[in-house]
């Protein structure tokens, strides 16, 4: 392989079943509005076929919390040959070959298998799928079956696959397969309690052979071809299939044959070329280009993929849920992790799709000004897992343990940091994109009404003379329900002086926006009068003898315990100590206090007092979340700590290529590849934004030449090349 594949392609041969679901997961295809996992199209035994697109959530009785749905499959192709169905089942005398390989530049996945069946025939099939990037609906699948030796009879089945469920779980109230004489089938299926219909619709177009119809079974229609090659010769079969649902259509069925009919009209030739055009202005503007580093260029352009196929290109009503659309975890529900680890990149590099996560927030307020309502306070507070209706969707209990306990989730209660992550999201775009019309309309509506909610929610500690916040649970879920959490704290004081100055702004330079949006919200002299009292006495712990935040009231009582000798290890913490019990030890999940020195950076102290706050902190932590490592990677890169900054970067950009954590069965980790770009941007390169603009502070891996990226700036683009001298 040439340097510019191997920092391009992620590849697997020779066949590994003890790696399908990491390979599936890895290999996930999408284009902002459908992703699929890397599944065979033949089917394997216990493969995780996954079909997702955002927004489609539906709650089904027995279950805590609404589901992703997945959609009926799409992607079902076999070979028969001579009468011998393909599968990667067979022994390898039999498998005579296999490559599998995504190719991240042009969002294109390929497997080549040299297969021979028992009667000797060997032929070669070559898979190839994308789903297109610039039209959202579609996904478009090429097969070719060439006769290697011998002149084998090829019979090929095209279906959709209608009978999936989320693992079990069956979400369908109605699936109702269809066929057009042998034009198209199709599979609509009704959801069992959000209604939703979601329409998969394919056709197949080949020069070889003629099509029939069949029902493979109640669910599956499918379009066959029967036909012999002789040796040498080649069959290829173009299968389009298109995706709709009745969140983009009144009539999903109906959509899914116009797209089938654009498609067929475009051919597989210009749609290819089309989605390769669309891949290259993607990397044009989102790539980062590392000289003299194949792993972290490799790794960086993996997570920037995974990023960049999950972001919703034509919707404001889906955000990215914390495992993309690339599997099951978290049931698709929508964290921090978007704001905080997604967002950054697209607001620089993408700032359109930044802006359409950004108004699934607004469009959602009503649902986090229900949850204030609901817990008596006012404004909006954001819910820590999000999905369709914008309301809080945290499931209260886990399923029940293999001892049959269960295990109460505190999240959703007190994980409030989520509606400052929100509001930073919202300021830090409007900084960098300058995009006003977004700001006034939208943008200032979430900073300030979230800041209503934190006027309401803190306490005053009368004895004290001080505002504090109790029952939290920071960015370290290791310990839940604590008292002034130190990074919660300084946000909503960093939140609270950011609304103040927003509301200045409006009546300084749009006084009839400011009358309506400060009188809607009732942001008066009385309430500005009151954060500014909460923010001159708000409590942040801090121990000024040894200069270092303590994480929660108490933290520096707990049991301290190194974990220098606890590796190597794949299990967190709390899952080898127990759940309750790990609340009595000085682990920490993630990034808590380095995640605060991340996002206020200088205002948390002067280098001397966040590096003694890195070296308390950094021996603590578990990495027990994905989202840990690309912040210490970004804080110890700004701390000039250049050893475990390339370290940190690394770990995080291996999560899911390497399968470090054992979990990418249920997805990428969306946000450890955002955080990714983030350290390297605002950790390595040093990116901020001063008073005059932009500036640079690059800190280079001492093995990098150069790193070199775009970004925008107020509707600008801007490259830059930074090096080791720059
Ligand atoms: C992390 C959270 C994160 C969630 C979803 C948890 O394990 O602790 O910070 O939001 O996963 O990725």
């Amino acid at each position: 392989m040439t340097p510019t594949q191997r920092t391009w392609l992620v590849s697997d041969a020779p066949f590994n079943p003890g790696k399908i679901y990491h390979t599936e997961t890895i290999y996930t295809i999408g284009n902002g509005y459908m992703g699929l996992r890397g599944t065979f199209e033949e089917g394997y035994p216990n493969q995780m076929v996954s079909t997702l697109t955002h927004g489609f959530f539906n709650h089904e009785k027995s279950e805590l919390v609404p589901d992703l749905v997945n959609l009926p499959n799409p992607l079902h192709f076999l070979v028969e040959v001579d009468g011998e169905t393909f599968s990667m089942q067979t022994p390898k005398i039999q498998m005579l070959g296999y490559k599998r390989t995504l190719d991240l530049k042009r969002g294109v996945l390929t497997r080549e298998v040299l297969w021979r069946n028992q009667t000797g025939n060997v032929v070669k099939l070559s898979f190839e799928r994308f789903a297109h990037l610039g039209i959202d609906h579609l996904l478009v699948q090429r097969v070719t079956v060439r006769a290697v030796l011998g002149n084998p009879e090829i019979k090929v089945t095209a279906g959709i696959d209608g009978s999936q469920t989320n693992e079990g779980i069956d979400h369908w109230a109605k699936v109702e397969p269809a066929h057009e004489a042998t034009t198209t089938i199709s599979v609509t299926g009704t959801t069992s309690q959000s209604n939703y219909v979601a329409a998969v619709a394919s056709a197949l177009h080949s020069d070889k052979g003629t099509l029939s119809y069949q029902a493979l079974d109640a669910k599956t229609p499918a379009l066959i071809s029967a036909f012999t090659l002789t040796e040498g010769e080649a069959a290829t079969f173009v299968k389009f299939s298109a995706i709709h649902t009745s969140r983009d259509d009144a009539d999903p069925t109906a959509a899914a044959r116009g797209t089938l009919i654009n498609a067929a009209a475009s051919g597989y030739d210009k749609l290819l070329a089309d989605h390769e055009a669309a891949w290259a202005a993607y990397w044009n503007d989102s790539g980062i280009e590392i000289e003299g580093d194949e792993v972290a260029q490799r790794a960086l352009r993996f997570c920037t993929y995974h990023v960049l196929i999950a972001a919703p290109r034509n919707s404001e009503r889906a955000s990215i849920g914390a495992k993309t659309l690339s599997g099951p975890g978290y049931k698709g529900h929508v964290f921090w992790d978007t704001e905080l680890f997604m967002v950054p990149l697209l607001t620089l590099t993408q700032p359109k799709l930044a802006r359409n996560l950004l108004m699934y927030r607004y469009h959602n307020l009503q649902g986090a000004r229900n949850k204030a309502k609901a817990n008596n306070y006012e404004g909006a507070m954001f819910p820590w897992e999000s999905t369709d209706t914008g309301e809080e969707t945290t499931p209260s209990w886990s399923h029940p343990l293999p001892d049959g306990t269960r295990i109460r989730i505190w999240t959703g209660d007190s994980e409030q940091h989520i509606s400052t992550d929100v509001a930073y999201a919202v300021l830090q775009y409007w900084q960098w994109t300058g995009d006003e019309e977004f700001f006034l309309n939208q943008g200032a509506e979430i900073v300030l009404d979230t800041a209503v909610f934190w006027g309401s929610r803190v306490e005053y500690n009368k004895d004290e003379d001080r505002y504090e916040i109790s029952q939290q649970i920071g960015p370290d879920e290791y310990h839940e329900n604590v008292n002034n959490s130190a990074f919660t704290n300084s946000m909503v004081r960093w939140h609270l002086r950011q609304a103040i100055e927003v509301r200045d702004w409006l009546i300084q330079m749009h006084p009839e926006r400011a009358t309506a949006l400060l009188g809607q919200l009732k942001v008066d002299e009385t309430r500005i009068h009151q954060w500014r009292t909460i923010i001159d006495k708000m409590y942040i712990p801090f121990d000024k003898e040894q200069g270092i935040y303590e994480q929660f009231d108490g933290f520096f009582k707990l049991k301290p315990m190194s974990l220098e000798h606890w590796s190597p290890r794949w299990a967190n913490m709390d899952w080898i100590m127990g759940h309750e019990e790990t609340q009595g030890y000085q682990f920490i999940k993630q990034a808590d206090i380095v995640m605060m020195m991340a996002l206020l950076g200088e205002e948390t102290g002067s280098i001397e007092t966040r590096k003694a706050n890195w070296n308390y902190y950094y021996p603590l932590v578990d990495h027990g979340s994905s989202l840990s490592p690309s912040t210490h990677a970004w804080v110890a890169s700004r701390l000039g700590l250049s050893a475990e900054a390339y370290d940190m970067f690394i770990y995080a950009g291996s999560i899911d290529l390497e399968d470090l954590k054992g979990n990418v069965r249920d997805g990428i980790h969306a946000a450890a590849s955002g955080g990714v770009w983030e350290s390297v941007i605002w950790g390595f390169a040093g990116l901020s934004l001063g008073a005059s603009g932009f500036q640079f502070d690059p800190k280079l891996p001492a093995h990098w030449k150069s790193v070199k990226f775009r970004f925008y700036y107020k509707g600008k683009q801007h490259t830059a090349t930074l090096t080791q001298d720059s």
